[in-house]
């Protein structure tokens, strides 16, 4: 089982790259297959979420080329199935955009129902509430675990949101993106990827007007076409770099960046003291003499993000005094906390609130990754502890962030993939 070692305390120096936004890209992915047009997708981030996607794409029999690591070319001309099997929705839960794609352009889609995952139980309602609203006939209790989508014709309605879904918002914009007249979606998300999406479609020829507002129209169009588009940076990865500065001690300069998508997480490392410069693409995040605590509730976009809370909290777990994270998204996500407290943090946990009592500095201990943002919090405690830390099932961090030991290295941090106890061995010594 592969792990990541850090040997911890050293502050982190220099520039680091973030590259393109998983989950925007996850949506851009899915539709790419709504056209039997050539669609290029660049800067894709080479993490295994998106891999998994590009392989259920194939598997329904879309022409893949991937022309590197971060390029993709996709046809779905040559689709011959509308069915999205358990086994891919196990690998990677956004197949469910295949529903949302397959049913806007064929009319027909028969995706595994999602279920729940390690952050929460995480319904579709929503999702199936806007199909069922569009005209689709949904059959989500076949005992089968398939959720089915048909329809004759795909009208556009007026749908409201219970809640800000992004899931639900993206997989609607694309169905409705093909459906008859004029779909109007209220309470939606506003994240930066629902934005990146409605921009991919808009330049495959749909007509979606409003995405980053509270209210979304979309006039339906007869077909779309291919295109060339780049994803946009991955708020969460610079986010989580931006922590790494100031959890230990550090500056590091955050390139390729959209700055006013991280404005949250900027206001935040202020208030707790850290120097924060915006450029153009870049922002750099120098750490203040000491963390000062602070309070957080985590909120949709704008608000601060949910898959920021972990690395968050991991930073205030060294504050001065005490500091208050709600949790309002999701019911399980307070899961690393078992695993920080073994470093020495002095975090309890009420329902959706953890109360944050800084010590000094963390200890090196062997602790497990229980999700992605909670593993990348794990690892910025290593980076931040006294002596050496293991991370165990790193495979969820490497879902969602490209070369994350090779970027922290070229920030001046000792850490390393190893597979086994001699690789482990080896390293220890060389770091000492
Ligand atoms: C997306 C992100 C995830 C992020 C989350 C919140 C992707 C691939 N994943 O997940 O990283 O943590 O947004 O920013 O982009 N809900 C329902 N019914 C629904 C849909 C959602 O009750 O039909 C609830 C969820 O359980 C959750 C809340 O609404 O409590 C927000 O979920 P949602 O925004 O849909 O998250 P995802 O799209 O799954």
């Amino acid at each position: 089982m592969e792990r990541y070692i850090i040997k911890g305390g050293k502050p982190l120096d220099g520039e680091v790259e973030i590259s393109g936004a998983k989950n925007a890209a996850l949506g851009l992915l899915a539709a790419a297959i709504m056209t039997d047009e050539e669609v290029t997708i660049e800067n894709l981030p080479d993490v295994s979420d998106i891999n998994q996607l590009i392989d259920a794409i194939a598997n329904i029999g879309a022409t893949v080329n991937r022309v590197d690591r971060h390029t993709v070319k996709i046809n779905g001309k040559t689709i011959n199935s509308c069915v999205v099997e358990y086994e891919q929705m196990k690998k990677i839960r956004a197949s469910y955009y295949l529903l949302g794609a397959l049913l806007g352009r064929f009319k027909n889609a028969e995706v595994a129902l999602p279920g729940g995952c390690a952050i929460g139980s995480r319904p579709i309602d929503q999702h199936i509430k806007g199909f069922r609203a569009l005209g689709a006939m949904v059959d989500d209790e076949n005992g089968h675990g398939m959720l089915i989508a048909k329809a004759d014709r795909l009208v556009g309605n007026h749908i409201f949101l219970d809640m800000a879904s992004v899931g639900a918002t993206i997989n609607l914009m694309l169905t409705a993106s093909l459906a008859e007249g004029k779909t109007t979606i209220e309470n939606v998300a506003k994240e930066p990827h629902v934005v990146d999406v409605a921009n991919l479609l808009n330049s495959m020829g749909a007509n979606i007007r409003g995405a980053g507002t509270d209210k979304i129209r979309i006039y339906g169009v007869e077909k779309l076409h291919g295109t060339t588009y780049s994803v946009i940076p991955d708020q969460i990865e610079a986010g989580t770099f931006m922590c790494a500065a100031a959890a230990t001690g550090g500056s590091i300069l955050v390139k390729n960046v959209i700055p006013i998508h991280l404005e949250c997480i900027t206001s935040k490392l202020i208030e707790m003291g850290c120097v924060v410069t915006e450029y153009d693409d870049a922002v750099r995040v120098k750490a203040g003499d000491v963390i000062t605590s602070t309070q957080l509730k985590t909120l949709p976009y704008p608000g601060f993000p949910t898959d920021m809370q972990p690395q968050m909290a991991t930073v205030l777990s060294v504050a001065t005094g005490y500091s208050i994270v709600v949790e309002s998204i999701f019911e399980n996500r307070f899961k690393y906390v078992g695993e920080l407290n073994r470093m020495g943090a002095k975090i309890q946990v009420e329902g959706s609130t953890a109360f944050i009592n800084g010590v000094k500095t963390l200890k090196g201990a062997t602790v497990s990754a229980p999700d992605l943002r909670a593993g990348a919090a794990l690892v910025i405690a290593g980076l931040m502890a006294e002596g050496f830390t293991t991370v165990e099932d790193i495979v969820y961090i490497q879902r969602g962030y490209e070369n994350f030991e090779g970027k922290l290295r070229g920030l001046g941090a000792d850490i390393e993939k190893v597979s086994d106890d001699r690789e482990e061995q080896k390293f220890k010594l060389r770091v000492g």
